[in-house]
């Protein structure tokens, strides 16, 4: 018997815990389409930003222009108009549209920082018809004089702002920044989050040396950066009542599998199906039913959270014995001149 791919997340019943994240392909009907066609389970959209809603038109101009006229080198970090693809009317129309013209569930998108205004456009995100909100707070904290409990305060005031407009799920996306991940992430839950999207990827700029210009650096991800996502997943399971998604990192079949073992509802996937195209999708889903089969699992949820590391005893310990283990265990390559050295 074919096993059961079927998941939970945010109170939605998903055929498979494979979905496509915020990027441009979930921007355009036909990307959103091209996603369904290829099997997705649900997706999210890209990003409305707050900046986009509290500066809009002429006020985002003067905003940009400031900034510009301030630091030459802003030019390179901060996007121009143009990449504010579109405005809260286009996006929310793009649900209503999406909605219409696809049967899978829809996760609207609210990228900002702070509470505010911008948080009411939440209930328009809801009444267009989205199933559920994705909060990205993508902060990166750059004033000295605000410490860590600040940016922790404001990120779960931006939730609460956003929870208290709307009642269908909200999920926060965060970044792997914080002291205690375990312990935002708890408060995060109790604050209103229905699930936990683990995590952001940071794009850091690089310098080129010849033009001295900052290089904005849209790297795409590759598998090896799922393990930071994949151990906060085993750490967090069963202990936070909160969906657990993971994202950075998803390319293959395995990925998913291991994502699922470690405890998430759902993996998702941007870079990959950016570089490999949409129907990488489908692929990636039939070789976890495969995977399944061959290992007689009967199900997703059957699998979900085996690994995880509820039932290892004391994490803190558990963390510090394979540290210690990495370290002492590490060899010089027998091939390599650092071996011949310490011969010599
Ligand atoms: C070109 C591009 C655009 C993205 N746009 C958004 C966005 O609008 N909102 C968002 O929350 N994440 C956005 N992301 C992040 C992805 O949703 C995803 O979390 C990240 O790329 C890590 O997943 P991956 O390793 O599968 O790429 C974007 C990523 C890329 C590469």
């Amino acid at each position: 018997m074919s096993p059961d791919l079927t998941t939970a997340y945010l109170g939605l019943r998903l055929k498979h815990p494979v979905v496509p994240s915020a990027s441009p392909l979930t921007n355009t009907l036909d990307g959103i389409r091209r996603l369904e066609d290829a099997g997705a389970s649900a997706m999210v959209l890209h990003s409305l930003f707050e900046e986009q809603l509290v500066l809009e038109s002429a006020q985002l101009d003067h905003y940009l222009s400031y900034f510009t006229e301030a630091f030459a080198e802003a030019l390179d970090w901060f996007p121009d108009q143009a990449q504010f693809l579109m405005g809260p009317e286009e996006y929310l129309d793009k649900i209503r549209r999406a909605k219409e013209a696809v049967d899978i569930p829809i996760i609207g998108s609210l990228n900002g920082i702070t509470p505010g205004g911008w948080t009411a456009y939440a209930r328009a995100i809801q009444e267009a018809g989205a199933d559920a909100l994705e909060l990205n707070i993508y902060h990166i904290p750059t004033e000295l004089g605000q410490d860590g409990s600040y940016i922790e305060t404001l990120a779960l005031d931006t939730l609460r702002a956003v929870r208290a407009e709307v009642t269908i799920p909200v999920a926060v996306k965060l970044s792997p920044f914080y002291s205690s991940i375990p312990n935002i992430c708890l408060r995060l839950a109790e604050a209103g989050a229905d699930g936990l999207v683990l995590f952001n990827r940071f794009y850091q700029p690089d310098l080129d040396l010849e033009s001295l210009e900052v290089v904005p650096n849209h790297a795409l991800s590759r598998s090896e950066d799922m393990r930071l996502p994949l151990r906060w997943t085993a750490l967090l399971y069963g202990r936070i009542d909160a969906d657990l998604a993971i994202t950075s990192g998803v390319h293959t079949p395995e990925d998913v599998i291991k994502g699922l073992m470690a405890g998430a509802k759902v993996t998702m996937m941007a870079s990959e199906l950016l570089q490999q195209g949409t129907a990488r999708l489908g692929e990636v889903v039939e070789g976890v039913r495969r995977w399944l089969e061959q290992r007689e699992y009967a199900s997703v949820e059957q699998m979900q959270g085996s690994m995880s590391q509820a039932k290892s005893g004391d994490p803190v310990a558990f963390e510090r014995a394979n540290y210690m283990r990495v370290l002492q265990s590490w060899r010089p390559d027998p091939a390599g001149q650092l071996y011949r050295e310490m011969l010599r």
